[in-house]
């Protein structure tokens, strides 16, 4: 594995896998890798012949409140757990590189940031969008690998895509589960004995609510009412949203039908879990049901 620390040695090093035509599997990070990430390295490595990985935290999407200088960081570690998943170039940059001096356009997104964890991080997906435009066109890659978990950024990130004509595949990868169901995430150990036995409930609601959706219920408020009765029920946690939205586009739906996410966000005592799922709904008219 080839780490590289500055841009102009990875512009080198990419210009001459494109003059090759090798095809490029890119995961972007921000370090302290979890199995979420290595999941993405290893469907970049089945599908792609380079995969090359950046860890970078990147400051431009923290808000005031949240705290960039104690954002975990471990280089060492991250390091081997990359060379084991098989990346082949690690791009570990400094801020100064990243951005040199003042920038003199700023990017802003404009649609689907006003929903769910997004409606509180005010500047957030600006930082990812700006950096993510960056390292798309330091690396190049052929496809571009984003956890479905954080299902917001992917549409985010696919509206950047479509919008500026990047030439790359955004490839969104299933949130990877514990046995009983519960979303991996580093914030399950924050959870107390009991909280954890609830917390598989949050994925359970939702598969329930696909189960309505499937018998034909096409109410969101019904359905999203369904999902917070059942979390309400049983957990201990705070419920901070539960949204159903068209997805990509992240809009409000008066019916459910197309491609759709169910998405909750749940307050637990030192642990706030996130989860969602996306499904097609068939109208009720095509379906006949
Ligand atoms: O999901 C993340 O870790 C970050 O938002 C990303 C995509 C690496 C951009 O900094």
């Amino acid at each position: 594995m080839n780490v590289i620390k500055n841009s102009s040695d990875l512009r080198l090093n990419i210009e001459q896998l494109k003059t090759r035509g090798t095809t490029i599997g890119f995961v972007p990070t921000m370090g302290y890798l979890h199995e979420g990430h290595l999941t993405l390295a290893k469907e970049a490595r089945e599908n792609n012949e380079i995969v090359v990985m950046s860890i970078f935290v990147n400051p431009l999407q923290f808000g005031p409140n949240e705290d960039f200088d104690h954002y975990p960081r471990d280089v060492d570690r991250d390091t081997e757990l990359a060379r084991m998943a098989g990346v082949d170039i690690l791009f570990i940059p400094e801020a100064s590189d990243v951005y040199r001096g003042k920038q003199s356009v700023t990017m802003s997104v404009k649609e689907r940031v006003d929903v769910l964890c997004g409606r509180k991080r005010e500047g957030h997906f600006d930082g990812v969008v700006t950096v993510l435009t960056k390292l798309f066109h330091l690396v190049q890659p052929t496809r571009a690998y984003f956890g479905q978990k954080d299902a917001q950024q992917v549409a985010v990130v696919e509206g950047l895509v479509s919008d500026y004509f990047f030439p790359l595949e955004i490839v969104s990868v299933p949130t990877v589960r514990e046995e009983d169901g519960l979303a991996k995430s580093s914030r399950n150990v924050y959870l107390s004995h009991e909280e954890r036995v609830e917390a598989p409930f949050l994925y359970r609601s939702l598969k329930e609510a696909r189960e309505s959706i499937e018998l034909g219920e096409r109410n969101p408020s019904v359905i999203t009412g369904e999902i917070s009765v059942d979390i309400q029920e049983h957990t201990s946690g705070t419920i901070d949203y539960v949204e159903v939205y068209s997805y990509p586009e992240l809009e409000k739906l008066d019916r459910l039908k197309g491609d759709i996410i169910l998405a909750i966000a749940v307050q637990f005592q030192q642990a706030r879990l996130i989860d969602n799922i996306i499904i097609s709904v068939e109208s009720k008219e095509d379906s006949n049901v």
